[in-house]
């Protein structure tokens, strides 16, 4: 069916949905997670995001122009809501509530994010991410951490969280780099410019394989399509390139953190083809995937992150 003859999440789909995340509701230490999520909640396209006192919801434009009143109906009052029209280009709007602030704080266990509510793509967190963020956050006391495709560095803020050494973050985007600086400040944690490197990573990576500095842990997060080095090669996420180029960053005994965006593949074929192409031995440790705020009917097309073991 295409998206647009999808059907809405409708009020007894929000509420479903909304049952469902009870342990999300309750959690005290937590004010970021998904609410409605299009596939699995039974309406592609339709999506509603907690970001602390407000919402952002993403759809069909004649779904936005429904969601006030289905809420209001609901009884359910955010501080703020944002609607991004898809199909469409989602230009952000205030659909309910008062305006909200450039920037607001969001708590997720206790960690503090920088969100921009009215960002046209992403508001500076990726809220699928969040157990990857807990597993980080046990794995790296005493490392020193390598944070990959960093954008705004949540994942290297968790690695700092639990005892990092040293996390350093790459990333081609300078903006997303402060904000790095921002999330690291946010949680009272050490900022050093040294560990903020910007530009394609790339070229990065074949530099710094020539120095002598290597890492604990290693996050590879490529996005779906790796800008302008994917389009010839059967895998967007191009781990193929990635791998030779990250692995001789690696210490024996460290680990490396891949995630996996490939609605079509099952989480053990992308970790074999990763084993298949790694040049050192590396052990599955362990399997994640996004929270229970994320369902999908087909589990391959959750994100999903494996965790390897260096074995040599
Ligand atoms: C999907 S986001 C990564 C999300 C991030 N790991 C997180 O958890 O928030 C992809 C990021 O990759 C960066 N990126 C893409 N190609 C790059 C390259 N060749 N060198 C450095 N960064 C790159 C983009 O700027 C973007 O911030």
């Amino acid at each position: 069916m295409p998206e647009s003859a999808a059907p809405f999440a409708t009020r007894a789909g929000l509420e479903a949905a909304w049952a469902r995340r009870a342990a999300l509701h309750e959690d005290p230490d937590l004010d970021v997670y998904r609410l409605f999520h299009g596939h699995g909640d039974g309406a592609p396209g339709c999506t509603l995001d907690r970001l602390g006192e407000g919402w952002v919801a993403t759809g069909p434009e004649a779904w936005l122009a429904e969601l006030p009143a289905l809420l209001r109906e609901m009884g359910q009052a955010p501080a703020w809501l944002i609607g991004r029209a898809r199909p469409g280009p989602g230009t952000p709007r205030l659909l309910l509530g008062s305006q909200p602030p450039e920037r607001v704080t969001v708590t997720e266990h206790g960690l503090q994010f920088d969100i921009e509510p009215m960002a046209s793509r992403n508001v500076g967190l990726y809220l699928d991410t969040r157990q990857a963020r807990q597993w980080i956050r046990e794995h790296s006391a005493g490392r020193l951490i390598l944070n990959l495709f960093a954008y705004t560095g949540s994942l290297g803020v968790a690695a700092a969280a639990g005892g990092a050494r040293g996390v350093t973050h790459m990333d081609m985007q300078k903006r997303a780099l402060r904000r790095v600086r921002t999330n690291l400040e946010l949680n009272e944690l050490r900022v050093d410019a040294r560990d903020l490197i910007a530009g394609d990573l790339y070229v990065h990576l074949r530099r710094m394989a020539k120095g002598s500095r290597r890492f604990d842990g290693i996050i590879l997060d490529p996005p779906p399509q790796v800008p302008g080095r994917g389009a010839h090669r059967p895998s967007g996420q191009d781990y193929e390139t990635l791998l030779p180029a990250t692995l001789p960053l690696l210490s024996p005994g460290g680990w490396l953190l891949c995630f996996f965006s490939r609605r079509n593949q099952s989480q053990a074929t992308c970790e074999a083809a990763i084993q298949d192409a790694a040049s050192v031995p590396l052990e599955v440790i362990h399997r994640g995937t996004s929270g229970d705020d994320f369902p999908e009917a087909d589990a391959n097309a959750k994100l999903s992150f494996s965790a390897f073991a260096h074995r040599a």
